[in-house]
């Protein structure tokens, strides 16, 4: 028997108020996700049971208890505390994979403040922005990286302190940075918890657009309701499983079902930090006997490469399910799951904005390979018309996948910016920026973005950060960015440049802008290639021609670019 049981039984008879019961919440009363994950479980009893086993670099092994977590969570927050945060202060999390960022994250939210993670490959100009945007008080990071918080700190007036979790007393600290070592703390037995309500914000996560800065988008505590409830229903998860969600907490996925989903269940996690190789990854779970296994199209197509006899050289029997979320999943990466591990791979489809699972396949059901599935119960997710904004009901006319407002993980707004987050609505509807189709039974088909974002590997790339980025290089007079097809990743980023004068379009000014970019932005926004041209094709207001340029990229007709040079 499953968590969910039948589907369309759960879909006809369905209420939040199933996940507010299992939680003993009630409305008007304190919902604080910290507790939840930690207090909780060892008020249940399970205190003594392993909350997370955490692999680094070179097989170093760490086990924590939900105890642990509890008493490692208070003391970290009970530190946050003594430097004067308070609730709604902005705590970003700027840390590897290490033990430190799940469970500083659930420090954060004990004491009201709002965790803010960024994935710890951004470079100085990514941490920037958003740190600014946020007006960040106080940053969690280690020594490697501290470098880069240093690079931006001149022009971050409202970051106070600098917390660096693995000092080793040998280089000296510099302004406004402190050393704090979460397992050396003397340990907060009791705490007191700041009383946050459903409404109060829990998660600041910042996720790019086509335009202008990256957006801060806004979660409240209250959606540890739709977490809780999906991770239970979807990722099927229960007592004795051993879980392994593969993102990083840099990204919503690895907050929502890489920390929250999992331990407000109980359920032991896994981590690894560590670098990809599909030996490593088999290893791990063999090692750990890994039970249910949530991961990414990039990750399985790469899986897909090294073949069947890299499954074929590990005992993989623990596997009982599996999912995947962060780009289209292909059809034969399903077949091909079914065939080495004997599970498909059940897809999920949602966003940082949408903070759970939206459109999914749940044990159970028909998988449809190459379909996301149907609506989360108490989702109303449809595909509407693109001009009217009306309903699309009959099957295989795409238009844009739209949800009905009002689910309990929805984004709050974006930071800073209530306006985009207005635009995101139309017509009384959600709409996500996708399009899709359904089919006769009411499955949904991903057909692609209705914008210029680039999904590179499950990441989402903004070309305008990336040519502001290009044109702050010395040799780069303009610049258009764009996504080009990759056979692992989907979608890599491609430029094209013009060059000032003086330069010479060369292989080696090629790589330098590329390194340029990877340590200014990140290793994914790095472009993969770059191509010289004589000038960038724009409207005739300016606007680049994205669209001209992605069509050649991918070998599609560019249609009448006429009306491309006509303003907007
Ligand atoms: C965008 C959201 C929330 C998980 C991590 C990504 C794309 C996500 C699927 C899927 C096809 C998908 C969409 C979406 N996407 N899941 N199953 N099939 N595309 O969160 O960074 O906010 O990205 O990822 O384009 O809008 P995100």
């Amino acid at each position: 028997m499953t968590n969910i049981g039948s589907y369309d039984e759960r879909v006809k008879q369905f209420d939040w108020s199933i996940s507010e019961k299992e939680l003993e919440y009630s409305d008007g009363n304190i919902i604080n996700i910290g507790w939840y994950c930690s207090d909780r479980i060892c008020d249940k009893g399970h205190g003594g049971k392993t909350a997370l086993i955490w692999e680094g670099q070179g097989g170093v092994e760490k086990r924590f208890t939900y105890n642990d977590i509890r008493i490692h969570s208070n003391s970290i927050g009970a530190y946050l505390r003594s430097l004067g945060i308070k609730d709604e202060d902005r705590v970003c999390l700027f840390l590897d994979r290490i033990p430190e960022l799940y469970i500083g994250f659930i420090g954060i939210l004990k004491i009201g403040a709002i965790a803010q993670p960024l994935f710890s490959a951004f470079g100085d100009e990514s941490l920037h922005l958003r740190l600014e945007d946020a007006g960040t008080k106080a940053i969690l990071t280690q020594r490697k990286h501290v470098g880069k918080v240093r690079k931006v700190l001149d022009q971050l007036p409202r970051l106070e302190h600098i917390i660096v979790v693995d000092h080793d007393g040998k280089k000296p600290l510099k302004e406004k940075e402190i050393a704090f070592s979460m397992e050396a703390a003397a340990p907060v037995e009791n705490f007191e918890i700041f009383p946050t309500k459903a409404e109060s914000p829990s998660v600041l996560h910042y996720t790019s657009g086509t335009t202008g800065k990256p957006k801060g988008v806004k979660h409240v505590h209250y959606s540890l309701i739709g977490q809780y409830l999906t991770a239970k229903w979807v990722l099927d998860l229960r007592e004795n499983d051993i879980y392994w969600c593969t993102a990083d907490p840099g990204w919503v996925t690895g907050t929502s079902y890489g920390i929250i989903g999992a331990w407000s269940l109980g359920v032991t996690q896994c981590v690894l930090d560590s670098g990809f190789s599909a030996d490593a990854w088999y290893s791990f779970i063999e090692r750990h006997r890994v039970t249910v296994w949530y991961s990414a199209p990039t990750a399985i197509r790469s899986l897909m490469k090294a073949g069947k006899e890299a499954v074929e050289r590990h005992d993989l029997s623990s596997l009982r399910h599996l999912c995947s979320v962060g780009e289209p999943l292909n059809a034969e990466a399903v077949v091909w799951s079914k065939e080495v591990f004997g599970l498909p791979f059940y897809d999920t489809y949602w966003q940082t904005e949408t903070g759970a699972i939206m459109i999914t396949n749940v044990p159970g059901m028909e998988v449809k390979p190459g379909s996301m599935g149907k609506g989360f119960p108490g989702i109303t997710a449809l595909v509407i018309d693109p001009k009217t904004y009306e309903p699309i009901v009959e099957p295989g006319r795409i238009g844009l996948i739209a949800f009905k407002p009002g689910w309990p993980s929805m984004m709050r707004t974006y930071w800073n910016n209530e306006a985009t987050y207005l635009s995101k609505f139309n017509n009384g509807w959600y709409l996500s920026g996708d399009r899709a189709r359904l089919d006769k039974d009411g499955y949904f088909w991903f057909v692609g973005r209705d914008d210029d974002v680039i999904n590179t590997g499950g990441h989402l790339v903004s070309p305008f950060e990336v040519e502001s980025a290009l044109l702050e290089h010395e040799a780069v007079a303009e610049s258009a960015v764009v996504a080009k097809p990759d056979e692992v990743n989907m979608e890599v980023v491609k430029a094209f440049i013009t060059l000032k004068p003086g330069f010479d379009p060369n292989p080696d000014l090629e790589l330098k802008i590329m390194n340029f970019i990877r340590k200014k932005l990140s290793p994914l926004a790095m472009p993969q290639e770059i191509e010289y041209m004589d000038s960038i094709p724009k409207t005739r207001s300016g606007k680049i021609m994205r669209r001209l340029l992605h069509a050649k990229e991918w070998g599609e007709e560019t249609g009448d670019t006429s009306t491309l040079e006509d303003d907007e």
